[in-house]
């Protein structure tokens, strides 16, 4: 189990990596993906997105994004996953440029497998986890190297229903905190996540119903895949 940033890259090689970002990365892309799009192509900088449309045919491609939470200047979208509608997404590859959790996906470029999670695709990500035969590094995106309660939280659910309840010991400490921190908030995922950091620091900004949104378990069964740059859905045709 990782937390945050504070992971060498070579300590998820050989690992099924999941990427948490559930405010929003996660959750906008798992929307993008069961309204139909193509696929995300997650980048690192403003940089890297122009060197990648350059190359792509516009009227098949959104780009897409946010800087400190705010839709970049000139991008087709923010990183609000209510505007990843299918009308607008279906289709299209999304090249995707995010504070935090586009950046924590790049990282975890070392690992044998990357997905991604969030509470909207809860369990059709347990399905996938409870097959694979790996070790598996959570990896939560936090908000700039700090730790988000929404990440660990989501991290926490994640590790309950895969040990069943019952944590085994022999555990990493992060593991520890995330199952812990479930246990005590995970009666009332959304009411604990619009007291995070986040909610608070993005409040004029995002909306509560972004919040509320992305705090919903088990609303789609996609898997968002990481397969030579490209992210599609894992259970689509
Ligand atoms: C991130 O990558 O840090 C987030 O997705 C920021 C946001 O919610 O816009």
């Amino acid at each position: 189990f990782i937390s945050s940033q504070s992971f060498q890259e070579e300590d998820l090689r050989g690992k099924t990596a999941v990427v948490v970002d559930v405010l929003r990365a996660s959750s906008t892309m798992i929307t993008a993906l069961y309204n139909g799009a193509k696929g995300v192509i997650p980048v690192a900088d403003m940089g890297d997105a122009s060197k990648i449309s350059q190359n792509l045919d516009s009227s098949h491609y959104l780009l897409s994004g946010e800087k400190d939470g705010v839709k970049i200047e000139g991008y087709d979208l923010g990183n609000s996953p209510l505007d990843y509608s299918r009308e607008k997404v279906e289709k299209k590859t999304i090249i995707l440029n995010t504070t935090n959790g586009t950046k924590a996906i790049k990282r975890a470029g070392l690992a044998e497998e990357i997905v991604i999670g969030s509470f909207l695709n809860l369990e059709a990500l347990l399905d996938h986890l409870q097959a694979v035969e790996t070790d598996i590094g959570l990896v939560c995106a936090g908000w700039k190297g700090r730790l988000a309660l929404e990440d660990l939280l989501c991290a926490g659910n994640i590790i309950y229903e895969l040990t069943g309840g019952n944590l085994p010991e022999n555990v990493q400490d992060g593991a520890k905190v995330a199952f812990g921190l479930f246990e005590k908030f995970g009666d009332d995922i959304e009411q604990a996540v619009k007291t995070s950091n986040y909610a608070v620091r993005l409040k004029d900004i995002v909306s509560e119903e972004d919040i509320s949104y992305c705090c919903q378990l088990n609303r789609m069964h996609v898997l968002p895949v990481m397969k030579e740059g490209i992210i599609s859905d894992f259970y689509g045709k």
